[in-house]
């Protein structure tokens, strides 16, 4: 149990006053629980999950994009065409695509959904990763041609005419003018926690994504993005995403049977290597997000209120991993925390994949935004954060220690 801070009616000045959430789109029903030794697309299965998010009320999915995925394009295109509403965010590593063909793609990607796609740029984590499609650039430097990757792609899609260009990574003469997104700019997004990823997130990216931190550790992370921004002499400051991978029944005890029932599940398909078993051997990961999710997971398996690191832990942090344990009350307060710090855009991806994302939609985004509500129209916090404390109470505490020594 964690001492309790005070939930009282003052929204916090670094609340953002909004929330989206974003998904994960499977393509088949092989999970880390469950893992089914198939790389293959079953259609019926993506389209059940794509359409269930669209009627959970998710605005965005991420296409996420390795060197042995499917094709985050192709498959962006495919939930445009799926859904309505949905905005497909499109995982793009810069080393894979020639900047012009990239603004091309996503421009067409938004034009075909009528303006919602967003991009995701990765500049790689992993040198072992990066030489299986050719690209041998060091770690640090991948930053900076994602920098002259986003200011060519901004160029892209709004110089009325032709344009050449010579820079450390990419020339060409004459583009243009290219193809033209729907409406609006698309939306950049930059993923990553190494210094490195930090400068051009916080000079160029609308968007800058995280996995889940302790709220303090988060909070600091975000105000060093704002103060490059602000060096940067941006007007505005970046998006704040945050990811997790909650763990949901009906009370804070249930979900936390579940929670050690998945872990043990979880570790063994890992000790396996029966999940993408080929990014995930158990070496000191070389991306800096991993690093980080694995010292917290170091320093303690519980923080504030629901913030669980042991599915970091028994996954070397490969990927997105630390869950929220609870109640959808509990869960749904854990994930307010997170936007009083100031995070405007919520991932949340279960480990039972298909059945979280209708559990969550039913039953965790409709508290967020009934709080987000009341706080528009009163200027006042509820009460959900005060009444469902998790491990700022003691019964929950408890659950969350059963059965260990
Ligand atoms: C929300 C989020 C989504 C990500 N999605 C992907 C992905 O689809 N593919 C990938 O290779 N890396 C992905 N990453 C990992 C990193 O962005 C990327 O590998 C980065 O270069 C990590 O290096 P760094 O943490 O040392 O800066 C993601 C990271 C975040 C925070």
């Amino acid at each position: 149990m964690t001492a309790a801070p005070e939930f009282g009616p003052a929204i916090p000045e670094t609340a953002a006053p909004e929330v989206e959430f974003i998904s994960l789109s499977h393509l088949n029903p092989s999970t880390e629980l469950n893992p089914i030794p198939s790389r293959g697309i079953d259609l019926k299965y993506f389209r059940r999950y794509v359409r269930s998010l669209e009627e959970g009320g998710y605005d965005y999915t991420l296409l996420p994009y390795g060197s042995n995925s499917a094709d985050s394009f192709v498959v962006a295109s495919a939930v445009g065409q799926l859904t309505e509403r949905l905005r497909p965010i499109v995982a793009l590593r810069p080393n894979t695509t020639f900047p012009t063909v990239g603004a091309q793609k996503l421009a067409t990607l938004d034009q075909l959904t009528e303006g919602r796609a967003v991009v995701h740029l990765i500049s790689g984590g992993s040198d072992a990763e990066q030489a299986r499609q050719g690209d041998y650039l060091a770690k640090e430097r991948r930053y900076a041609r994602t920098s002259e990757y986003i200011d060519v792609l901004r160029r892209s899609w709004t110089e009325p005419g032709p344009f050449s260009h010579d820079g450390e990574f990419y020339k060409f003469d004459e583009f243009g003018p290219g193809f033209a997104p729907y409406e609006a700019p698309i939306p950049i997004s930059i993923g990553g926690q190494s210094a490195e990823a930090f400068q051009v997130g916080g000079e160029k990216a609308d968007i800058f994504s995280f996995w889940g931190e302790p709220l303090d550790d988060l909070r600091s992370e975000i105000e060093r993005v704002n103060a490059i921004a602000r060096a940067a002499g941006r007007a505005t400051r970046p998006r704040i995403w945050v990811t997790f991978r909650p763990i949901i029944a009906q009370t804070d005890r249930l979900a936390w049977e579940k929670a050690r029932d998945y872990v043990a599940k979880v570790a063994a398909t890992f000790e396996r290597a029966a999940y993408h078993a080929q990014q995930y051997r158990g070496t000191t990961p070389q991306n800096v997000g991993s690093q980080r999710a694995l010292a917290f997971a170091d320093r303690s398996e519980l923080y504030d209120r629901a913030l669980w690191t042991k599915t970091a832990a028994v996954t070397n942090a490969a990927g997105a991993s630390t869950a929220l344990v609870g109640s959808p009350e509990t869960v749904a307060a854990a994930i307010l925390d997170y936007v009083d710090r100031g995070a405007s855009l919520v991932s949340i991806r279960g480990y039972d994949t298909l059945a979280d994302a209708v559990d969550y939609g039913r039953y965790v985004l409709p508290l967020v935004r009934e709080e987000l509500a009341h706080r528009a129209a009163t200027g006042r916090r509820g009460t959900l954060q005060a009444t469902h404390l998790g491990n700022y109470g003691a019964d929950y505490a408890q659950h969350a220690t059963a059965g260990q020594p």
